[in-house]
């Protein structure tokens, strides 16, 4: 075991998922603040300010006042040296939003207590189940009027398709919000509204059977209406369970408000205390522990021009195992070569520092003249292995590329691939055909923009994209199917990818269940394999 065992197992590093407006940005700033890497919440992210400074890397970026790139939050609370990945919403949603996601070991999932569970919650939620990783809940904004709390842990239950157990529970909502009732303590944490930019609350805490403090606190009406409810939530919800918890299947439940500070730090010493050190990942060797073995890495993001005076490019990376220091030689598996990592830094929301040492479950960005693709493996020269690869996402939006230039054959072709081949768009072709017809498909819509910006500025080639009405795409599993021959509805089609692996492209739902239906045995597939 090496020296740095206790480095890596006070780290913690989780994803923060949610649909845009939930909370995730004051949730967040608040957690920086018990952090004490900031001194007033709302000064890491002041929406127009700040989301700026993180992302003038690309024209485009700064012409919409967006971020089309995750950061990622390093900072210590409580003998824990926390790391937390922002995945991206909004309109700059993204493939990337989801492979941020393959570099978390847990997610907090942040829930706006009067809209319940929404669409991008949805999706990011089914990624995080395929890796089985555990998830959090925090249902924010209960300073607000809030639905019914049973109703919406039964909403959590049947959309999502996970268990819930809530930890604490609230009493009343919005004007009325009265505190949070904390299950394995039995008392009562009275709401106050803390002060924008603060730690200090008043809150007080009340034993459940102090009456007479529960009467003046809260009041008659809600005393009894919790009474009732823990009675019915004790016979009712599912226990805890620490293993369940871990392995995906329950998820523990937290009720607070962000923005007046309420239930934030109750959240964050629970979390901390629930969710693991950095897990084994899983390679061609079998598993590799983090702390058992040397340095180890693999490639999750690969973020394009940052500097836009030269055609560079950052690969992020998730260490996996041992320690990473600066000067250290490392092995690129897929390319065969020993290196040393160029410039290796720790990317920060609004700046970025030039990182000594890293440990297994950091992230760190380093400078990629081009030779990193998704999903490589990076480990000590001696060592040889690669990790499992990462999924491919089903885009949801599609268009057919066409090049206005016809001059320009071979830009065209060099750019759309190498473009593709940082994992910001996909392409595909007709199944019958080659590279003459270009499909691309993309998770959010923002990147048929940066595609069409990025054609022109960096290859010098201008295309028109014509929107394509399929919303759902497949991969087929079946190795053996022969796609001249399948049936499917006479809105489908069949296309293939650059490795020639078949797929198919449906208009909605009703007609992937009827191509299903009309072809036995045929398994089609969300996630592509790498
Ligand atoms: P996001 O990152 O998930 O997109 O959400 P963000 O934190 O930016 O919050 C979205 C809006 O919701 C913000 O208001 C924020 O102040 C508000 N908000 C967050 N948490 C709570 C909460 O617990 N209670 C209430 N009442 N509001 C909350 P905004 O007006 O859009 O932005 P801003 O001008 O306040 O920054």
């Amino acid at each position: 075991m090496g020296s740095y065992a206790d480095e890596i197992n006070k780290r913690r590093t989780f994803a923060i998922i949610s649909h845009p407006d939930a909370g995730k940005t004051t949730l967040t700033e608040k957690f920086l603040l018990y952090g004490g890497a900031i001194n007033l919440a709302g000064s890491v992210k002041g929406k127009a300010t700040a989301r700026h400074a993180v992302s003038d890397w690309m024209e485009i970026e700064k012409e919409r006042g967006i971020s089309v790139t995750s950061s990622v939050l390093q900072f210590q609370y409580g003998g824990f040296c926390i790391n937390i990945l922002d995945t991206p919403g909004h309109q700059d949603f993204s493939e990337d939003t989801y492979r941020t996601l393959m570099a978390a070991d847990s997610a907090v999932m942040v829930i706006d207590a009067s809209k319940g569970v929404e669409a991008q919650t949805r999706k990011l939620f089914k990624v995080c189940v395929m890796r089985r990783i555990p998830i959090f809940t925090f249902i924010n904004k209960m300073d607000r009027d809030a639905g019914d709390t049973f109703e919406l842990l039964d909403e959590i239950e049947k959309e999502l398709g996970i268990a819930t157990c809530p930890i604490n529970w609230p009493i009343g909502s919005g004007k009325e919000f009265k505190g949070v009732y904390d299950r394995e303590n039995r008392c009562v944490v009275t709401y106050s509204d803390t002060e924008k930019g603060t730690k200090e609350g008043h809150a007080t805490t009340i034993p459940i059977d102090d009456e007479g403090m529960l009467l003046s606190h809260i009041g008659e009406a809600f005393k009894e209406q919790l009474a009732d409810e823990i009675d019915l939530l004790d016979g009712a919800s599912a226990e805890y369970d620490l293993e369940r918890i871990r392995a995906g299947e329950l998820t523990p439940v937290f009720f607070g408000s962000a923005l007046t500070n309420f239930g934030v730090e109750i959240f964050l010493q629970h979390f901390l205390k629930m969710t693991t050190t950095p897990l084994p990942r899983r390679a061609d060797i079998g598993l590799v522990d983090p702390v058992e073995n040397t340095f180890s890495a693999f490639v999750f993001k690969i973020q394009a021009n940052m500097n836009k005076a030269h055609r560079d490019r950052i690969a992020f990376m998730r260490i996996c195992s041992g320690k990473y220091e600066a000067s250290m030689e490392v092995k690129h598996v897929q390319g065969g070569k020993v290196m040393r990592l160029s410039q290796p830094q720790q990317i920060m929301a609004d700046e970025r520092k030039i990182l000594e040492e890293a440990y297994a479950g950091d992230i760190i960005g380093v400078f990629d003249p081009g030779i990193f693709a998704i999903g490589d493996t990076l480990c000590m020269p001696k060592e040889q292995f690669q990790y499992e690869g990462i999924p491919t996402f089903a885009p949801e939006h599609f268009a057919r590329v066409r090049q206005l230039d016809t001059m320009k054959r071979k830009q065209f072709v060099k750019g759309i691939t190498q473009i593709a081949q940082e994992g910001a768009i996909q392409i595909f072709q007709e199944f019958n055909s080659g590279m003459e017809e270009i499909i691309v498909g993309v998770v959010g819509v923002l990147q048929f923009d940066v595609l069409k910006y990025r054609l022109e500025n960096e290859y010098n080639v201008e295309i028109r994209l014509d929107n394509l009405p399929y919303e759902h795409i497949r991969w087929i599993e079946n190795k053996d199917i022969d796609l001249n021959t399948l049936t499917g509805t006479s809105d489908m089609k069949k296309i293939k990818d650059l490795k020639g692996n078949p797929l198919l492209l449906f208009v909605n739902q009703w007609s992937i269940g009827m191509t299903a239906e009309r072809n036995a045995g045929l398994v089609l597939s969300e996630f592509g394999k790498n």
